[in-house]
Order: C-alpha cells, then sequence, then structure tokens
C-alpha cells in the first residue's frame, strides 16, 4: 500500500518584527494586556513588497533542500492561504512559476486557519491513490493586509509567514489519518466579508471577529478532532509524542493539551514570537522544532487546524 510522509519541512518569516510595545505607541493597548490574554510577545510583518507567493518560495526552497529534492521533482504544489496575492491565479501557480517549474498540478485551497491540514489531507490522497509522488504542501499568509490596524481587538493578533513540507511516497506511514470538518453556519464569527465587484471593493475588507465565540469553538473542536483523529489513526493519544495546534493563543492550545490530558511539555508553541499566522501556523511550528531537534525522525505528531468557515481538522503523522 502506497502511504505519504514528510520528508523535508521549510519555514520563512519576513524579517520585521513588530513589538506589543511598537503597537500599543499607536493604538489602545498593552504588552501586559497582549501576553495576558493571547501569550503574544511579537510577530513578523512582511514587508509591502512581499507576497504569499514569495514567503513560500523561501519556505519551499528550504523544505525541498531539507529533503534533498528540486523543485523539478516535485509533481503537486498546494498552497493553503486566505491572503492570496491576487483574485486569481492561484498563489500556487505563481509560486510554480517563481520555483521555475512548470506542468505539474499547482492549486490554492482556501480554509483559512485549517488551510495547512486540509491541503496536508488532500496530497496524502493524492499520493495514496497513486497518481503522484512527491507534493508541496504550503501555509504562506500576509494577514498584516487584512487588519485595521486601528482595531484592538484583531490587529494584535496576526503575523506574517510561511511554512512548507515535502510529503513523498512510501511504504510506511507518514500520515496516518487526516480528519476534516466545516460547520458553515458559523461563518459570520470570524470573516472577511468583502469582494471584488466592478472594479471595487464591496463590503469589509478587513478580518472581524467574535472573539470569545472563536476561543469557545476552537477548543471544544480541537479537543473533539484530535480524539477522532488519534482513532482513526489506531494510535493512542498517550503515544503523541507533540502536540501542534493551529497556533492563535496560548489559553487555547493550554487549555486543548489540558483537555485532551496530554503533558504541557508535548504542545508546541510558537504563538508567542510568531502571532498567528492562519494557515501558515502549523507547519512553521513543526519546521521551528525539527531544525530544533526536538522533533525527531520516528517521533509522532498530531497536527490541527481551525478558523474561519468554520473550519477544523488533524492529522496524525510520524516523522
Ligand atoms: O485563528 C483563529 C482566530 N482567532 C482566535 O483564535 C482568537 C480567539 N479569541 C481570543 O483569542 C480572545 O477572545 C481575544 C484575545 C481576541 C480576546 O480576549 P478575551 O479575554 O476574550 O477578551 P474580551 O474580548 O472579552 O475583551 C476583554 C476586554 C474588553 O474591554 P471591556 O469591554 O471589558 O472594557 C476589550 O475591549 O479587553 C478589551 N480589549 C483590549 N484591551 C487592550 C480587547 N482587545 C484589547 C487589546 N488591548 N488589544
Amino acid at each position: 500500500m502506497i502511504r505519504s510522509r514528510i520528508v523535508g519541512t521549510g519555514s520563512y518569516l519576513p524579517p520585521r518584527i513588530v513589538t506589543n510595545d511598537e503597537l500599543a505607541k499607536r493604538i489602545d493597548t498593552s504588552d501586559a494586556w497582549i501576553q495576558e490574554r493571547t501569550g503574544i510577545k511579537q510577530r513578523h510583518i512582511a514587508e509591502e513588497s512581499q507576497t504569499s507567493s514569495d514567503l513560500a518560495l523561501e519556505a519551499c526552497r528550504r523544505a525541498l533542500d531539507a529533503a534533498g529534492l528540486k523543485a523539478a521533482d516535485i509533481d503537486l504544489i498546494i498552497v493553503a492561504t486566505s491572503t492570496p496575492d491576487f483574485v486569481f491565479p492561484s498563489t500556487a501557480c505563481l509560486l510554480q512559476a517563481k520555483l521555475g517549474v512548470k506542468g505539474c498540478p499547482a492549486f490554492d485551497v482556501q480554509a483559512v486557519c485549517s488551510g495547512f491540514v486540509y491541503g496536508l489531507g488532500i496530497a496524502d490522497n493524492f499520493i495514496r491513490s497513486g497518481t503522484h509522488k512527491r507534493a508541496l504542501v504550503v501555509g504562506a499568509e500576509v494577514f498584516s493586509r487584512i487588519l485595521d490596524w486601528n482595531d484592538r481587538g484583531t490587529c494584535v493578533l496576526f503575523g506574517d509567514g510561511a511554512g512548507a513540507v515535502v510529503l513523498a511516497a512510501g511504504e510506511q506511514p507518514g500520515i496516518h489519518a487526516t480528519v476534516l470538518h466545516a460547520d458553515g453556519s458559523q461563518a459570520g464569527i470570524l470573516s472577511v466579508p468583502g469582494n471584488v465587484c466592478g472594479g471595487r471593493i464591496v463590503g469589509s475588507p478587513f478580518l472581524q471577529m467574535q472573539g470569545n465565540q472563536v476561543f469557545k469553538f476552537a477548543v471544544k473542536v480541537l479537543d473533539e478532532v484530535a480524539r477522532e483523529t488519534a482513532v482513526a489513526a489506531g494510535i493512542g493519544l498517550d503515544q503523541v509524542d507533540w502536540l501542534i495546534p493551529h497556533q492563535a493563543n496560548v489559553r487555547i492550545l493550554e487549555a486543548t493539551v489540558k483537555k485532551l490530558g496530554m503533558a504541557r511539555e508535548r504542545l508546541v508553541v510558537t504563538v508567542d514570537r510568531h502571532g498567528n499566522t492562519s494557515a501558515a501556523s502549523v507547519p512553521l511550528a513543526l519546521d521551528e522544532f525539527v531544525r530544533a531537534g526536538k522533533i525527531k525522525p520516528g517521533h509522532k505528531v498530531m497536527m490541527q487546524g481551525v478558523g474561519g468557515g468554520f473550519t477544523w481538522g488533524a492529522s496524525l503523522v510520524t516523522m
């Protein structure tokens, strides 16, 4: 049976760091409030000239290097993003051109902060079916572009960045199971309710959020989907070495690990330094812990997404 395995990880953070104190100079907030309510200390913000495909390109180059592969070896490109370079063509097509290759399918996945886990599930199915052998799955975001920088309830939470993995066909898993869900009836609690029509933006181009409702929903479904994925994989939660939930708020992460009865030491946290980078947050965190030598070959990792839609999902993998 063909299975898919992560054979390389990579990530990229734009160099410019914006601290909480810097935000507090412009809006009515404080480093103390942001840290206490979210755990966030800083976030990286892209230069005006940098797009999601630029960030994705850097992350992919690093993932390909780690895998010992070239872009020409890739036969499927999936980019998870809610901040695409353009309405179309897709960021994945632009990334493909920047990688200097052509021919293989390339498309975007729009599942907001669950996008990377959705992409992983899709690529795993392509590989298991035998039609494709090596996929780049990328989460890339410039959320700084869709924030109202005067809205203290949202702008302090997010950052920019990209993370990528190379998935390759093999005989051993790899990805044991991916479980995906959505509930469109919750669309209104986290959205950017605008579109381009007749040469102008209709609706709002800025992120809007009912923070408390998102918080409660996230903790509930992250717990449920971790259990569901462990059952689907036939692996007990006690065998999971690392939990990488979508990096939204350290209080959400800690509540999740506690509800699951897992040790705090097994929780991967990067939100303190990255902020919430939406679809990029999970692969960014994965790459950071792989490169730090904490996540090692053979470790079992539960990756989880949750975000606008509402969407949520998890993937349990052996590295
Ligand atoms: O990818 C998923 C995306 N989003 C998330 O995961 C976010 C989920 N939600 C959260 O993380 C939290 O709900 C927030 C961090 C957004 C808010 O934390 P909270 O503990 O739920 O605070 P709150 O919304 O209940 O607001 C408490 C107070 C309010 O003031 P009043 O009404 O009590 O006077 C807010 O106006 O804190 C105020 N507040 C702030 N104060 C200082 C809201 N934002 C700020 C701020 N600085 N940045």
